[in-house]
């Protein structure tokens, strides 16, 4: 039987087929516009997530068998803000994950409602990028679109509801709202009370792997598929790749490199990181995990490729780095603001330390390392908890460099399995759809027969000592600059 994942993701929706065994029949991927409307706010339009997914969905299924397909799932871009009115019209375009828009609104919750309470409610602080505070901002700034307001979901809920008809989200996904009770499954009134909603304006919860209807009728249609096939609730992207590479049970680790990056530990039992920097959310195999999330990973690389160095290709740029350990410049990737660990939309993207005889190179290592540097911030809160597994699987795009790869090795001094398939969150969305469907009897039980580790990046001792150096003098940028940041926003 086959079974579809999507990745709705921030710069494109990839679309998967793939067999029960984990075979990959067919891969396409699908860009929409990313709107930048003022420095640091970033939006989408969710219309244009429905209409390219449909596209590649199309051209997924050609030529496949199309009765063999049985179930389709997600995993999604978190915290994205989609408000529709009574007539299911959209009501603004969706305010993402990566959006600082909402500082003053974080203020108020973390200091005037109080990082303890919202802690007690659902077991995280506000960050910028949460849905809560994003549902206050448009209370306070456009009152004729909140009074509109008839649902209230996420990036991959919008999907699930075009494609079903049943309003719905999955615990994962609702973990980072900041209007769910993490530890017990539950939307909670204290936090719908604060930001002025009803219980009613937001999906009916489901676990990541439960079937939440089937198709429409007119999609089946449109596809040329069987009738009944299942539509699975899915799950947050972390979530998601985190059950395709296999990061489920136990005290496992993900490190994701896409547009965001995030090192993910999965763990049987609910825990809150005492110091907020890492979220507590919950995990799609119906269990828990703990997460930091920095807002711009791939995405650096991307920019400096892309938009600065204008080249498409990005593996002749990093032929030419040889001195790993031996970079005199660095680079602080927050090029929409951070949010794990400093929770600051106010902080920037910089270079420092360029000289005369600094080159191409070293500015393109920089940026590489950078971000390998702040997913070492983020894993060093969770080792400062106890919990920081000693080895992780690694995905997204970032993840195909092997020179990135042996950087994220040497600088968490951690050992890093590359799975066959960096497909994580549409991979995990097909394995959702297969548990759904009654193909495996649990997340992990699909994990242990489908995800399968090709080969392994060790730390070498002599590397890890240069960039533990290196890291320590990279700690110092971001409480130097801070004030600089407080003044330049
Ligand atoms: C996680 C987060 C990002 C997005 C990226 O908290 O904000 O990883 O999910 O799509």
């Amino acid at each position: 039987m086959y079974y579809i994942g999507v990745d709705l993701g921030t710069s494109a929706v990839k679309l998967l087929l793939m067999d029960e065994g984990g075979k990959i029949l067919n891969v396409v991927s699908k860009e929409y516009p990313l709107f930048f409307p003022h420095p640091g706010w970033s939006e989408q339009k969710p219309e244009d997530w429905y209409e390219k997914s449909v596209e590649g969905l199309k051209e997924l299924v050609e030529g496949f068998d199309k009765s063999m397909i049985k179930g389709i799932s997600f995993g999604g871009q978190m915290h994205g803000l989609v408000i529709l009115d009574e007539n299911d019209e959209v009501i603004r375009p969706a305010i993402l994950w990566n959006d600082g828009r909402t500082q003053k609104q974080v203020d108020y919750l973390n200091n005037e409602i109080g990082k303890d309470k919202l802690s007690e409610y659902t077991a995280n602080i506000a960050f910028a990028g949460f849905t809560a505070p994003k549902i206050l901002w448009v209370k306070e700034n456009e009152p004729e679109n909140f009074k509109r307001i008839k649902k209230i979901m996420l990036p991959k809920d919008y999907l699930a509801y075009k494609f079903s008809g049943t309003f719905c989200t999955d615990y994962s996904d609702a973990s980072g709202m900041l209007l769910l009770d993490v530890k017990n499954r539950k939307w909670s009134k204290e936090m719908c009370d604060i930001c002025g909603i009803t219980v009613d304006m937001l999906p009916t919860l489901y676990e990541s792997f439960d079937k939440v209807g089937v198709l429409t009728a007119e999609l089946t249609k449109v596809l040329g598929l069987n009738d009944g096939v299942v539509v699975a609730a899915g799950a947050g992207d972390n979530a998601a790749a985190a059950v395709g590479t296999g990061t489920v049970g136990n005290n496992r680790c993900n490190i994701s490199l896409g547009t965001s990056g995030t090192v993910f530990m999965s763990s049987d039992s609910f825990a809150v990181d005492s110091n907020n920097a890492l979220h507590s959310f919950d995990h799609a195999d119906g269990h828990y995990h703990l997460m930091g999330c920095m807002l711009s990973a791939a995405s650096c690389n991307k920019w400096w490729m892309d938009e600065i160095i204008k080249t498409k290709d990005y593996a002749a740029e990093q032929k030419g780095i040889e001195k790993l350990g031996e970079n005199h410049v660095f680079f602080l990737p927050y090029l929409m603001g951070e949010r794990s660990p400093w929770n600051n939309p106010d902080a920037r993207a910089t270079f420092t330390g360029i000289t005369m005889d600094t080159t191409r190179e070293d500015l393109t290592q920089a940026v590489l390392e950078g971000v390998a540097f702040a997913t070492r911030d983020m894993y060093e809160v969770a080792k400062s908890i106890g919990v920081a597994p000693k080895r992780t699987m690694i995905c997204g795009g970032g993840a195909k460099s092997p020179l990135w790869r042996k950087m994220i090795a040497n600088i968490l001094n951690i050992e890093v399995d590359v799975p066959e398939c960096e497909e994580g969150p549409g991979m995990g969305g097909a394995m959702l759809a297969m548990v759904a469907c009654g193909a495996y009897e649990s997340v992990e039980a699909a994990a242990a027969a489908i995800v399968k580790v090709s080969k392994t990046e060790k730390p070498d001792p002599e590397l890890v000592k240069k960039y533990e150096e290196r890291y320590q003098q990279f700690k110092t940028i971001y409480p130097a600059l801070k004030p600089v940041f407080d003044v330049i926003k």
